[in-house]
């Protein structure tokens, strides 16, 4: 049996982790879901973005699936996601972008995974009003993160037989911080000899997706490149509706879409569960169930691949539901 924090969010939130909690479910794997609440349903209910009650859930259970939850712009309170990222140290993002069978999309052989740093850089949100017209914003890098980031990266292509490991940085402009990252992406790399390395600068590598993606494999990078061009990376195997990403620590580990909550689709029951899904593929992997999990990807493929019951955004007309019913029809034949 399996004890997993479940966060349903808002949004769509509710509508995708219904889906993706019947799904597993439909495999008979034994697990107790958690249900914690987090962001605007947390506050109706303790006044508090992320309650004690989730805390506690999560340092007992130690692996979390979560859905999107709205962070208010400009003002309100801070990113539950960045939050939960700092107060249990999940400093690898881990975010794999690879074709999906089914979805044309304007390349066919994209296979990279973005390796974003996640605790740092502004995503610290140390920010200062100078005066009415002035704020000041701090881009916070330290070497203990940027070492632990690099080391991540390393391991993640030994243990994936990757072959190459490219740095992301804007270091011609930002020499101290991005610097500092390089200068540990260097010396952790000395490790890995098997592995390429290789160096980029953030607004190249962007280019260079657009035009030629294949060439890539895994890509570190700090924390706000990371989550702008895994955004990017989404787009290129289909929109943010597939894309998948883990949030690792040493003892801890959160599995999310890469998307957020969608409001202008939510309550309409035609959002795409595929990223909280795959990410969920990942998480039973991580856990050591990587039968059920390759199960629950070849339903999904087939579905995808057969194309007749797709949502909206992948060109479809069909409901989460309706979707959800036909993976898991599919489960029971595999
Ligand atoms: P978004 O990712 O929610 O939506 C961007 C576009 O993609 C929208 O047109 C939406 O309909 C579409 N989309 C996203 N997920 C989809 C899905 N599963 N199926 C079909 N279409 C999908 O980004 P947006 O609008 O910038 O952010 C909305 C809210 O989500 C914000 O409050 C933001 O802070 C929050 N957010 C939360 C995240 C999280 O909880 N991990 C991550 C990113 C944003």
């Amino acid at each position: 049996m399996h004890n997993i924090t479940l966060i349903k969010g808002d949004g769509i939130g509710p509508e995708i982790s219904s889906a993706v909690v019947d799904i597993i479910d439909s495999t008979k794997l034994k697990i107790n879901w958690d249900e914690c609440l987090a962001g605007l349903n947390a506050i109706e209910k303790f006044d508090c973005a992320l309650p004690k009650e989730t805390i506690n859930s999560i340092e007992k259970n130690k692996v979390v699936l979560k859905a999107p939850v709205t962070t208010p712009i400009g003002k309100g309170f801070r990113s539950i996601n960045v939050e939960i990222r700092k107060r249990f140290n999940l400093y690898a993002n881990i975010r794999p972008s690879k074709n999906c069978p089914g979805i044309k999309t304007a390349f066919n052989n994209v296979d990279l995974v973005v390796i974003r740093e996640n605790t740092e850089d502004i995503y610290a949100g140390i920010e200062h009003r100078i005066d009415d017209n002035t704020i000041h914003g701090i881009k916070l890098t330290t070497k203990e993160a940027s070492l632990k980031i690099a080391k991540a990266a390393f391991e993640y292509a030994l243990k994936n037989n990757r072959s190459e490991v490219c740095a992301v940085t804007k270091a011609n402009i930002s020499k101290l911080a991005d610097g500092l990252f390089l200068d540990c992406y260097r010396e952790v790399s000395k490790e890995y000899a098997a592995i390429k390395k290789r160096e980029i600068l953030v607004d190249n590598l962007c280019m260079q997706l657009v035009q030629n993606p294949s060439q890539f494999d895994v890509l570190v990078m700090p924390n706000l490149y990371g989550d702008i061009v895994s955004d990017l990376c989404a787009g290129l195997i289909g929109g943010l509706g597939v894309a998948k990403s883990a949030n690792i620590g040493d003892n801890c580990a959160m599995f999310e879409a890469v998307h957020g909550s969608a409001l202008d689709i939510a309550n309409k029951g035609i959002a795409n569960p595929t990223g909280l899904l795959s990410s969920a593929i990942m998480m039973l992997d991580y856990l050591g169930e990587g039968d059920c999990a390759k199960k629950i990807e070849l339903a999904l493929f087939e579905v995808l691949k057969e194309g007749k019951t797709l949502t909206p955004d992948l060109g479809g007309s069909s409901t989460t539901k309706e979707f959800r019913d036909e993976i898991i029809k599919k489960i029971a034949v595999v």
